[in-house]
């Protein structure tokens, strides 16, 4: 029986609609760019069967991944499971087999063995969904990408590269240097639960590993992003603590830990072990990165962080918690590490202090080189919401797009509407030989009036102009993680 009367979150907009979909040409409002030529693809979290308990994390949903394809100014939407290792055992099972968020130790004993050993089994790609080697993948960081179908999202298996792909596991954010066509990839606890143990990858444009560099993290954490420069990798680690004994315990995976220091590991792309070096100072929160850049001897890395514990679902030990001093929220701030120096600190700036939210994306044909915008989103209290209609979003609701000028001439924003929040903003470019801001903030919106969602597309050089053109769906779609456009091209789209 599926009952989620016992999962609080599975309420008012966000509660589990479960099933697939396909609606062909949807409802547009506005004129959709026919320059738009290729797809938007999302992942979201949603209970195939409801957790096990009742205080897990929602990232230990399933993976529901969902694509609107464009072209010739019309939109078609495809929305299906990604059919991992652990939704065909629940499916076949008619129940949650699986325990808390990465967790085995919590899992059904009539597969508990099995995914104690291999942890990596109960992952579920709903994190981030990305095209590299003409592969269409969804990932999570707790085991391999799972390979989808291009064209009908049905799910082909789990990636092995070849077998030189050796970690356990894979982040939900792989970088793809927009000059050399590689991917930089990485998996951490690499070597099973709670291990310390990072293994870092190049693969070339073609999908083949071309490198490998093993190392340990100072200890073990959260690694849920990383930055490339043209000469350098940037591994933060911040906050998070877990290990075998508290897994053992029966205990979520990560509790936060307001003791904990920040580093940040730079790594030569290119070198080996031996040539990271690990700068050190006060706690921050980085589950994202913006971009970083090589200049001089000097790394340079922007982000949205924060100070304080992201996850209510992550608490901290008895003790550990964060002082009723820390800074709430997140900052377009800046990281300096000085590679010339014999300081193993880093410096840091504040670049704007309007309040942020916790996603960061730039232009992605800038990753790894010097740009000038970041975009977010954030909630403007100053807009009119309609708290009536806030339900289980109440104090969660996200209402703008900003546009952060690195350069220091401001922000832009965009407004969803009254009663429209947010998911993350994605910039697609005018055309490819556009210069850098050139194009479209594209994200999906939820619209607590009507309870569906709403593709919205914006100008991304004049978000006050409000929209350009939004995509109608004529119900809900589940809270998104991370979504990426997919030019033309990349995937042989016509
Ligand atoms: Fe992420």
């Amino acid at each position: 029986m599926v009952d989620f009367s016992r999962d609080p979150t599975a309420r008012g907009f966000f509660a589990p609609e479960r099933f697939e979909s396909r609606v062909y040409d949807c409802e547009v409002t506005g004129e959709i760019p026919k320059s738009l030529n290729g797809a938007f693809v999302r992942v979201a979290t949603e209970w195939l069967y409801p957790p096990r308990y009742p205080h897990d994390s929602i990232f230990n949903a399933d993976g529901l991944v969902a694509m609107f394809r464009f072209r010739n100014g019309i939109v078609d939407f495809t929305e299906r499971w990604v059919h991992t290792v652990r939704w065909k055992n629940d499916l076949a099972a008619r129940r949650q087999l699986y325990g808390l968020y990465r967790n085995p130790f919590t899992d059904d004993p009539s597969i508990r063995e099995e995914t104690i050993a291999k942890p990596y089994l109960r992952t579920l790609a709903n994190t981030n969904i990305l095209t590299h080697g003409g592969k269409l993948f969804a990932m999570k960081e707790d085991g391999p990408p799972y390979e989808l179908d291009p064209e009908t999202l049905a799910t082909r298996g789990p990636m092995t590269f070849g077998g030189k792909y050796r970690s356990e596991t894979f982040s939900a954010h792989p970088k793809i240097d927009p000059v050399s066509g590689e991917m930089i990839c990485y998996g951490y606890e690499a070597t099973g639960l709670a291990s310390n143990a990072i293994f870092l990858y190049t693969v070339n444009r073609a999908g083949e590993v071309t490198s490998e560099v093993r190392f340990e993290a100072p200890y073990v954490s959260m690694i849920h992003d990383i930055a490339i420069t043209q000469k350098h990798i940037v591994i933060p680690v911040f906050g998070f603590e877990t290990s075998l004994a508290r897994l053992k315990a029966g205990k979520i995976h990560w509790a936060w830990n307001a003791k904990l220091p920040t580093y940040f590991g730079v790594l030569p792309r290119g070198g080996d072990a031996k040539d990271i070096r690990w700068f050190k100072g006060p706690l921050r929160e980085m589950v994202h990165t913006f971009n970083a850049r090589t200049e001089g001897e000097k790394v340079i890395l922007e982000a949205p962080v924060g100070e304080s514990n992201p996850f209510p679902f992550f608490p901290a030990d008895p003790g550990n918690g964060d002082p009723p001093t820390v800074k709430r929220g997140w900052h377009v701030r800046r990281y300096t590490m000085d590679l010339a120096s014999r300081s193993d600190g880093f410096t840091e700036e504040i670049l704007y202090s309007q309040p942020i939210g916790a996603f960061g994306r730039i232009d992605d044909r800038y990753i790894s080189l010097d740009n000038r915008y970041v975009y977010t989103q954030f909630t403007d209290p100053a807009r009119p919401f309609d708290e009536a209609r806030a339900g289980n979003l109440r104090g969660r609701v996200t209402n703008c797009y900003a546009r952060f000028d690195l350069h220091g001439h401001g922000m832009s924003t965009y407004f969803a509407g009254d009663t429209h929040s947010l998911g993350e903003p994605v910039f697609v470019p005018r055309s490819a030989t556009s210069p850098e801001g050139d194009g479209y903030l594209i994200g999906i919106a939820s619209n607590l009036a009507e309870m569906r969602s709403e593709l919205v597309i914006a100008d991304a050089a004049r978000l006050e102009a409000g929209d350009v053109a939004r995509v109608i769906l004529p119900f809900r779609l589940g809270s998104q993680v991370h979504g990426n456009w997919l030019a033309g091209d990349h995937l042989a789209f016509t």
